[in-house]
């Protein structure tokens, strides 16, 4: 297969065409999107058939997969996928509405964050339902030195309970059991952070699941968030995708963060794989 890759934004984002996942990708080709994914952050391959498992093994090459911790919302017989979907079938819903309608990076609260995700479009609304992603390594870019010094001395907790106390449950999402937010309590993550493999630095905090830092007060903890993640979504750090089905979405968690737009009414189905990655060091 030939590879060839257009950038979508000046910050993430890239285009690829000549992949079709629907076939054991060589290890050239597979190379160069390993390649593509760690220079864009975020990667769209247009007009993809797969099926869960074709979804679950391409995803294995890039690392283990974590099963959702909300177990409700898997495929059934195959847990490595997470639905994100309003649909539901004879009263009952085929996985999790409302999903990640606020800026967050996948499982920011797990001790091991995740690596990466992979999200496959199979139905998507006529209008609405967009993902906006934004370069947590750009944002760290446009940072004064001395800024860079402070949060590089800081560390943060991220809690599981907190988008919900935060966003959710004001939105009306399904609720959240105290079993989940048991297997997943509050850890605490360096504020910064660097990809391993590019060596890039970006900023580890999100407004869905950070609660507070740990070495400053209340007060100047709000502050430094609220600065953190308006700094971090200003527009041109920001890549926002108009799915279209059968859009494969690739993006990588140690330099983005991502939110999905909840202005929409139509069926909207989307299976997603996650890629554990490692403690933060
Ligand atoms: C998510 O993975 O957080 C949701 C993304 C989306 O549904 O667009």
């Amino acid at each position: 297969m030939s590879l060839s890759i257009e950038p979508l934004g000046p910050a993430l984002g890239a285009i690829v065409h000549g992949v079709d996942l629907s076939e054991q990708l060589d290890n050239a080709t597979f190379d160069g999107l390993y390649d593509a994914f760690n220079r864009y952050s975020v990667l769209l391959l247009p007009d993809q058939h797969i099926s869960p498992e074709q979804h679950i093994a391409f995803s294995r090459r890039f690392g283990e997969l974590e099963e959702h911790v909300l177990r409700d919302d898997l495929l059934d017989g195959q847990p490595e996928i997470y639905v994100l979907t309003n649909k539901t079938e004879n009263g009952k819903r085929l996985g999790r509405p409302k999903a990640g309608w606020y800026w967050h990076t996948d499982l920011s609260y797990q001790a091991n964050p995740s690596k990466a995700s992979f999200m496959y479009a199979l139905e998507v609304p006529t209008m609405g339902g967009d993902t906006m992603f934004a370069s947590t390594a750009a944002a760290y870019d446009a940072l004064s030195e001395p800024m860079r010094q402070m949060i590089g001395g800081l560390t943060a907790e991220h809690d599981f309970r907190h988008a919900r106390e935060t966003f959710a449950k004001h939105y009306g999402a399904e609720p959240i059991s105290e079993e989940a937010f048991k297997a997943r309590p509050p850890v605490v993550h360096p504020m910064t952070r660097t990809h391993p493999e590019t060596g890039r630095k970006a900023i580890y905090v999100n407004e869905g699941f950070t609660s507070r830092i740990m070495e400053l007060e209340r007060e100047e903890s709000i502050a430094l968030l609220a600065f953190l993640y308006r700094h971090s979504t200003r527009p041109e750090f920001v890549y926002r995708h108009r799915w279209s089905a059968h859009d494969f979405v690739m993006w990588d968690n140690r330099v983005t963060m991502h939110c999905a737009l909840g202005n929409y009414t139509e069926d909207r189905y989307m299976h997603r794989t996650t890629i554990s990655g490692d403690v933060i060091e």
